[in-house]
């Protein structure tokens, strides 16, 4: 560990117990010097409280070689736009955060935390920057929903087009999304589950977690007309059309939505590679779109679909973790990886990818939570 970051991680140690405490005073000085922000936050704050603050410290904490997650920071100031963030917030939200630190800590704190913490920031923050003043697109999209269907009891699959201009992206990615009628100004990241199209239509895959706020709006209360707010394009887990290697994609409840995406991406010009996947849900019920994906896998010859269930006994099929079941196929030396689905589901497959000395230069994966 750098000594950057064993000073951010000592530091933060000192007020780690008392974050909610920290929370408060941070969101109370940023509305109190600069009253006309609260309006880019949600509209009740007492339980989304820790969402900015949290974010900041787990980016300050463990970007520990900015360079690497350049793009992603990139990616991250593009899509602030969508909260009408503007530079000069960025020493508004960084002076609070630094105050409430210093409040927090007491007399420990010293002044190489400071910096340790004020450098950190202002790193991660000129780079959101510098990715937010190269974007040329609208901030977000306004899109209508042409479909809605429920699949399960938690599962909804729909789709929605942009209205005024085309929104680009490749497949494999995800954007923010909101439900202004619903939900206004919580926004949420969905994977696109097709790849682009003429039409220009963007499909969805939304499983509604139990106090979920944005999945259960989207899976029970959107209806066809009704309008999204779309954030743009982010995440880099897409194909590599120079790759020839065979490909495994390893997809966990509507984790499968940006698999489904990558495999239409190949269905338009692969011949020669092999594509295997391997869809775990709970349940039965929750193979949402397994009649899909055995289309697919009849349709094409390279495609081949393994389905399994973890908490199902009477599922004719593979038992068990999605990652176990990886494991009794194979060998898996020499393909391209992508794993998508909660943290723990991608977490326990990179831990079974790591057993089976699959390089991790060879796998892509976003997850649906930290890691
Ligand atoms: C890159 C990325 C892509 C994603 N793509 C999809 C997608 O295609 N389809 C999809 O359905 N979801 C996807 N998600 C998850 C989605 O962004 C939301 O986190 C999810 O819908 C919950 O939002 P919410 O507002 O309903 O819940 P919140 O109001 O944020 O949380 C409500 C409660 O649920 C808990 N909770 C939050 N997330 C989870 C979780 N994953 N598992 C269990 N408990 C949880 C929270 O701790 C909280 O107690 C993706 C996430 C990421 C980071
Ligand atoms: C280093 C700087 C920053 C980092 C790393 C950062 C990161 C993040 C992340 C990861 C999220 C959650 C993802 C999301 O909801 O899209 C978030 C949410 C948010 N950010 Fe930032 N952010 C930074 C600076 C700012 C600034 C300067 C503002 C402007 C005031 C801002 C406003 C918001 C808002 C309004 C939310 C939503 C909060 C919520 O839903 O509770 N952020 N930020």
């Amino acid at each position: 560990m750098g000594n950057l970051q064993r000073l951010l991680k000592e530091s933060w140690t000192l007020v780690e117990e008392q974050q909610d405490k920290v929370a408060g005073y941070f969101y109370a000085r940023i509305f109190l010097s600069n009253p006309h922000l609260r309006h880019l936050f949600p509209v009740t704050m007492d339980v989304q409280r820790a969402r900015l603050l949290g974010a900041i410290v787990t980016a300050v904490q463990s970007l520990d070689d900015p360079d690497r997650f350049e793009e992603y920071l990139r990616q991250l100031g593009r899509d602030h736009r969508k909260f009408h963030v503007e530079p000069e917030h960025y020493d508004v939200v960084g002076g609070a955060l630094l105050e409430a630190l210093r409040t927090f800590a007491g007399e420990s704190w010293s002044i190489e935390y400071d910096q340790a913490w004020g450098d950190a920031y202002n790193v991660i923050a000129k780079k959101m920057i510098s990715g937010a003043e190269a974007d040329t697109n609208p901030a977000f999209w306004h899109a209508e929903v042409l479909t809605h269907e429920r699949r399960s009891r938690d599962i909804a699959v729909m789709t929605c087009r942009p209205l005024q201009y085309p929104l680009e992206y490749r497949a494999g990615q995800y954007v923010s999304v909101e439900a202004p009628r619903y939900q206004p100004r919580l926004w949420r990241t969905y994977s696109m589950a097709n790849a682009p199209n003429k039409e220009g239509t963007i499909e969805f895959h939304v499983r509604a977690l139990g106090a979920g706020w944005v999945s259960s709006a989207l899976v029970r209360r959107v209806q066809v007309g009704d309008l999204l707010r779309i954030a743009a394009p982010m995440g880099t887990m897409t194909l590599d059309r120079k790759s020839t290697r065979d490909v495994v994609c390893v997809a966990g409840g509507t984790g499968l939505a940006p698999i489904k995406a990558l495999i239409e991406e190949l269905t338009r010009y692969n011949r020669t590679r092999w594509v295997h996947v391997f869809f775990g849900a709970k349940d039965r019920d929750d193979l949402y779109d397994l009649p899909e994906l055995n289309k697919l896998a009849a349709r094409y010859p390279w495609l081949s679909v393994v389905p399994a269930c973890s908490e199902d006994r009477n599922f004719v099929g593979e038992q068990g973790n999605i990652g176990e079941v990886l494991a009794r196929y194979g060998p898996w030396g020499d393909h391209d990886f992508f794993v998508s689905g909660s943290s723990s589901m991608v977490k326990s497959t990179l831990r079974t990818l790591a057993e089976l000395k699959v390089p991790a230069v060879r796998i892509k994966y976003d997850t649906f939570g930290d890691i």
